[in-house]
């Protein structure tokens, strides 16, 4: 069942949807090679490693790549890990804030890569977007589709300015990417969700076309850890689960200092939660996914683990999921 908004004009919600269920049977990152550490920024800007580290939890980030080289090679990850044949893939998802061009949009040029010409589109929802991209896959997988490939990349490089201490010491490049299929069995499945917008907050986090990002990051932070408790406590609501319920949380990774604070209010804890920032920096729609991986490497995730995932950015955009996990 699908509930209309009811929460406010600008939130959708998700609960316990569909007769089928959701497995994310591949996943996949890639990461440019170059490292731009903290110690190289001080080069161009007044800051320390130690204030970095301090204030955001990072030590590194990566430069360089292309959106659309750097999905690609996270997407032949995926497909690689799922072992599925490309072309039982039925649609291309592309989460990202910083496309090869205005138009037309990065997915086709993925797609071309791999070879598909299946549908292919972006989405376009900041740091939030591989979430969003999440919940539309399971409305895909629900009209029919099997099998959707679900993408967040980044190569924030080329909109940020590296001598701005307010900005440049957040943003990096990299993509993460699923594949996304139905699950006829249910044991896997998309439990609830929750995506919000709150276009009043447009101007705290833009990039005008041909220039770099403009941040208010005092205000970007507060409103951050506010919606993040929002979306969280929504989505657990909707799945009739309480925070303990929940066994592994990736949350978007832009700075350590607003997990913590987030957690602190939601009762979370840091140990149930996957991070990557520290050699990854803020790779918007990407981060999600590329601690997704992390997580999988380590081993933190098996049939039946409640992960949800949480995401927040530009916009302000917000969005949630809890996945069980097939
Ligand atoms: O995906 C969503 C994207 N964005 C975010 O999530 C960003 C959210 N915001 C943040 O992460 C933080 O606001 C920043 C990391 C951007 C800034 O940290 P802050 O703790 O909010 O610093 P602040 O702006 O409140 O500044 C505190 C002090 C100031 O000095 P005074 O006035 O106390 O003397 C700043 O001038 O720190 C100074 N400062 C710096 N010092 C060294 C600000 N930036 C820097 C810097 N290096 N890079």
């Amino acid at each position: 069942m699908i509930s209309n908004p009811t929460s406010g004009p600008s939130s959708s919600e998700g609960h316990g949807i569909g007769p089928w269920g959701l497995s994310l049977s591949g996943v996949g990152i890639a990461l440019p090679e170059k490292i731009l550490a903290n110690s190289d920024l001080t080069a161009w800007m007044d800051t320390s490693d130690e204030w970095i580290r301090e204030r955001t939890g990072i030590a590194e980030r990566r430069i360089g790549g292309s959106t659309s080289g750097l999905a690609t090679e996270a997407a032949r990850q995926a497909i690689e890990d799922a072992d599925v044949p490309v072309d039982s893939i039925e649609q291309v998802i592309l989460a990202t804030t910083s496309p090869d061009h205005i138009c037309p949009g990065t997915a086709p040029a993925v797609a071309r890569e791999l070879g598909l010409q299946c549908g292919a589109f972006d989405v376009q929802a900041a740091c939030s977007g591989w979430v969003y991209g999440l919940v539309v896959a399971n409305g895909l997988l629900l009209q029919g589709m099997n099998r959707v490939l679900v993408i967040g990349a980044e190569s924030l490089d080329r909109i940020t300015d590296y001598h701005d201490r307010g900005t440049g010491i957040l943003f990096g490049n990299g993509a993460g990417a699923a594949i996304v299929d139905r699950d006829e069995t249910g044991a896997g499945r998309l439990l609830s969700w929750d995506m919000g917008s709150n276009g009043n907050y447009v101007h705290i986090l833009y990039a005008e076309h041909g220039d770099v990002l403009k941040m208010d990051g005092r205000e970007v932070f507060r409103q951050a850890v506010t919606v993040m408790q929002t979306s969280a406590t929504n989505s657990l609501k909707r799945a009739g689960l309480t925070v303990d319920d929940i066994d592994l949380i990736i949350p978007h990774q832009a700075n350590i200092r607003i997990v913590e604070a987030a957690w602190k209010k939601l009762g979370f804890s840091m140990e149930k939660t996957e991070m990557v920032l520290e050699h990854t920096g803020n790779t918007s729609a990407a981060s999600i996914p590329l601690a997704l991986q992390s997580a999988l490497d380590k081993g933190r995730i098996q049939p039946g683990t409640n992960v949800l995932f949480l995401g927040f950015g530009a916009g302000m955009t917000w969005a949630s999921a809890i996945v069980r996990w097939a």
